[in-house]
């Protein structure tokens, strides 16, 4: 039996998607993305002013997700249900009419955090987990 709970023990650990989601944790740190937001707020909660993230799985696919962390100016720019999702919930939780607006995060992100591919592939492991 503890055999057994080894064995599984060392499956689970070893496993590289164990890794990644350990890796995407640390560069949320590291690449700034906890200043802005919460990981234990929902998407409908804008605090400080950016999006919590908790169950973002659910709101975007990994292949947008891989593109918005990629260059958000230009996912913004080129709109989409997954921006107006994002625009909605923004002025709601403001109580305000929805209206064109900048994308907050391409204006820090695409100047000063450029992410390379395997970060990008490791943040979203992570995120899949909020
Ligand atoms: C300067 C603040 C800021 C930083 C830093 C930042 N973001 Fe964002 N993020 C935002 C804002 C604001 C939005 C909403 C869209 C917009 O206005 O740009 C957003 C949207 C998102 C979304 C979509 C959330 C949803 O509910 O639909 C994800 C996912 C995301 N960011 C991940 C990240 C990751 C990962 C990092 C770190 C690499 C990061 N962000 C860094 C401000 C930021």
């Amino acid at each position: 039996m503890i055999n057994y709970v080894l064995i599984i023990l060392l499956i689970v650990l070893a496993s590289p998607a164990h890794a990644d989601v350990e890796t995407g944790r640390q560069l949320f740190q590291e690449k700034k993305c906890r200043l802005c937001h919460r990981v234990e707020n929902p998407g409908t909660v804008f605090k400080p002013i950016c999006p919590g993230l908790k169950g973002v799985k659910a709101r975007h696919s990994e292949e947008w997700l891989a593109r918005w962390l990629k260059d958000p100016a230009r996912v913004w720019k080129e709109g989409g249900p997954d921006v107006e999702d994002i625009n909605r919930r923004f002025f709601e939780y403001r109580g305000r009419k929805p209206g064109p607006r900048e994308s907050f995060m391409a204006t820090i992100i695409g100047k000063q955090v450029v992410l390379t591919d395997e970060e990008i592939r490791h943040l979203i492991d992570y995120l899949k987990t909020l």
